[in-house]
């Protein structure tokens, strides 16, 4: 009898959340790397379903690094690296498109539509909804660390979100599933980093809050504590200490871009824990990093 009290207490905790989110958007970021096992991915589908019944207007953004990289092995392309980054060459973006459009999209939409949600998949390919533009040149370091500007062939940033088509989507009870993927003014797709798409879209879509779920549980310093809060200034610093490396400069800077262009709250987080999303949006647990609001 206890244990049933006990739940429904839980119920009633989040209440006061479910009261103040319906009807809200949420932007959440899914990565490719806290997509480590199925049970994660099956718990993963459920939280997104169990949002959308309460009443919160759920988007879905994915990552796929390590599944491209599979990929990419399996078919036998190699990669060339520049200032150790990966250059997308034609052939690397029809791998590209294939994984993240194709596989990880239509897992998590099959996934969430298994669990009773109306996932629906798409890129920013359908409907020319994602526009990008091509990079021209990113500041890498070659091997002895010295700078150098580097062509990464078909990568892009989003240089437009035409959000009509994912409202029309979620008024009428679908979950859109968003593959990073954008197109250029000629038709060309684009490989653009999912947390920066996520970004975008949350921004396009005036959202309450964006999650980027990840394989860290938050931001760390330089010894290895979590930072419960961060703001612009302390994270150009950590960027410029090269404490904040790798695949999470974009996520901070896309959170930072984000709650300086009307997001409400951004908050990076452990998706390789189990209901890692629910636990952040019902609970006042001030699970992973927050990104605070300031001067850009
Ligand atoms: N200061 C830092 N605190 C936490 N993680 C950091 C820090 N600096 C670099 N990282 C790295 O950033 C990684 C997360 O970004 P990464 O791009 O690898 O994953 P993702 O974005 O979740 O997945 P995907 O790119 O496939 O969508 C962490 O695994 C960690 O190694
Ligand atoms: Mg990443």
């Amino acid at each position: 009898m206890d244990e049933l009290v006990e739940k429904a207490q839980v119920l009633h905790e989040a209440l006061p959340y479910i009261r103040r989110f319906h009807q809200r958007t949420f932007v959440v970021k899914y990565g490719g790397h806290a997509m480590v096992d199925e049970a994660l991915k099956e718990s993963f589908a459920r939280d997104v379903c169990l949002l959308r019944y309460v009443g919160i207007r759920v988007v879905v953004v994915h990552g796929g690094g390590p599944q491209i990289n599979q990929m990419l092995d399996r078919v036998g392309i190699a990669s060339t690296f520049s200032g150790g980054l990966r250059v997308t060459d034609d052939a690397t973006m029809d791998v590209v498109e294939m994984v993240l459009g194709g596989g990880v999209n239509q897992e998590i939409v099959g996934m969430i539509c298994q669990h009773g949600g109306r996932a629906v998949g798409l890129s920013g390919k359908d409907d020319r909804f994602m526009r990008g533009t091509r990079l021209e040149k990113v500041r890498a370091k070659d091997a002895r660390g010295e700078p150098v500007l580097v062509d990464l062939g078909r990568v892009g940033e989003v240089s437009h979100v035409e959000a009509g088509i994912l409202e029309n989507l979620i008024s009428s009870g679908f979950i859109p599933v968003i593959a990073p993927i954008a197109v250029d003014k000629d038709g060309h797709s684009l490989n653009v980093n999912a947390d920066t798409a996520a970004g975008s879209i949350a921004s396009a879509l005036n959202a309450a809050k964006l999650v980027l779920m990840t394989d860290v549980d938050g931001v760390k310093t330089a010894t290895g504590e979590r930072l419960s809060s961060l703001g612009s200034a302390e994270a150009e610093e950590l960027i410029a200490g090269n404490v904040i490396t790798g695949g999470m400069i974009p996520k901070v800077r896309c959170a930072l871009d984000a709650v300086n262009g009307g997001v409400e709250k951004v908050h990076i987080i452990d998706g390789r824990r189990l209901h890692a999303l629910l636990l952040e949006i019902f609970t006042d647990l001030g699970v992973g990093t927050e990104i605070r609001r300031g001067k850009v």
